[in-house]
């Protein structure tokens, strides 16, 4: 099973009790003048977190439709028993979250929570689903959430509600922050920076297979002795019937990208070709990580050559999946 469909079936149906949008309507306070930086927030959202990955809807070209940017609605199945909806985050204020203030939003950036319900208790109604990666979030910089925040407010608000979660609630779970993401050797401020950006830009999730026991609701996050080994099997975007591999990006020499030289690795990230000058495919987001800026591409690549080394064959991608790209 993918990694995305587990993590979907661990989702929470707390939100087939408490609809978005009914949340949100117990938001009364103001929204709150922002200090953030709005242009660096852009960046981070556009470029690193690739938050319109999920919050923004591709027609059926796969292109984004530039009309709902951020206004959510991309489904995403939780194995039989029903659907995910990614919210509207434009600042509309009936069907976004233009009604939030900012320690709202960044709640639920960075924890998983929703405003509280009246009583002012988080309930498990408040609860969001690990779909939306508040677990890689947790130690997002104050002033990098802030600057996201900034940039969120300054999005067009779009009138859009999206379709209504259809899990059912009894699979509630909150993710805790995920821990034991690895130091890369050397440990210097290069990869510090880089560790930091390879958790914002979610490579862990995609790339890190389940922890152990995740078939169990209450399971949590990945498996970090299987860091970045990748064989995550994800849907084609080309042919719903066919799969997908996320790769091992360790250094190991066989199985990973150890032989794989720093060119090659900037030009997956941002070009989105592999060793073989083959196409990488979109789920693999190097689109939105095309304009990441070069310090920032350079301390991920450091990072990723000096994690642990994991031996882990992946399975190919199936054949007829090809994505050549310009
Ligand atoms: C992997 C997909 C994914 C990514 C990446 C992602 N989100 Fe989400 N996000 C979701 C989903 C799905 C939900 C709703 C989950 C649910 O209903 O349980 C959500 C919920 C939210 C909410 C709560 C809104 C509401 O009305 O409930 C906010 C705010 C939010 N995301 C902001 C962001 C920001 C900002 C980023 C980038 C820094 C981001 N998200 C990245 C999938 C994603
Ligand atoms: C949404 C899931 C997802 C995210 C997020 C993601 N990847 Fe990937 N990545 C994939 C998939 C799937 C592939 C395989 C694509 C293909 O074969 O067409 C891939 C391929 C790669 C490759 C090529 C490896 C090879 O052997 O061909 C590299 C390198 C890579 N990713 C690095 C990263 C890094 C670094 C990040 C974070 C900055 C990242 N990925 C984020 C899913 C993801």
């Amino acid at each position: 099973m993918s990694r995305a469909l587990i993590s979907y079936t661990l989702a929470a149906g707390a939100l087939a009790l408490c609809m978005m949008s009914a949340c949100k309507d117990d938001t009364t306070t103001n929204p709150q003048p922002t200090s953030g930086d709005k242009a660096h927030g852009e960046y981070l959202v556009k470029h690193v977190a690739a938050c319109g990955e999920c919050h923004t809807q591709r027609n059926e070209a796969g292109v984004f439709v530039d009309s709902l940017t951020m206004a959510g609605g991309r489904e995403f199945p939780v194995g039989s028993v029903g659907s995910i909806f990614a919210p509207n985050i434009t600042p509309d204020t009936e069907t976004g979250i233009g009604s939030w203030t900012d320690q709202q939003i960044i709640a639920a950036i960075r924890t998983g929570r929703l405003p509280d319900t009246e009583d002012g208790k988080p309930t498990s109604d408040t609860v969001i689903s690990p779909v939306m990666p508040y677990w890689l979030y947790a130690n997002m910089t104050d002033s990098d959430v802030n600057d996201i925040v900034a940039y969120l407010r300054s999005l067009k608000p779009v009138h859009y509600e999206p379709t209504e979660n259809t899990v059912p609630a009894s699979l509630l779970v909150r993710w805790a922050p995920q821990a034991g993401i690895p130091d890369a050797t050397p440990n210097n401020a290069q990869t510090q920076r880089g560790k930091y950006l390879v958790t914002l830009a979610r490579c862990i999730d995609c790339h890190t297979a389940p922890a152990a026991g995740s078939g169990n609701p209450l399971a949590q996050g990945v498996d970090v002795s299987r860091f970045l080994a990748g064989g995550n099997r994800y849907v084609s975007m080309a042919d719903p019937n066919k799969f997908i591999t996320a790769k091992n990006i360790t250094p190991d020499d066989d199985t990973g990208i150890g032989g794989w030289s720093t060119g090659q690795i900037d030009s997956a990230l941002a070009l989105g070709w592999d060793d073989q000058h083959e196409g990488l495919c979109p789920t693999m987001p190097w689109a939105s990580y095309n304009a990441m800026v070069k310090a920032d591409r350079d301390a991920i690549i450091a990072y990723l050559r000096g994690i642990p080394s994991v031996k882990n064959d992946v399975a190919e991608n199936d054949p007829g999946t090809s994505c050549q790209h310009p």
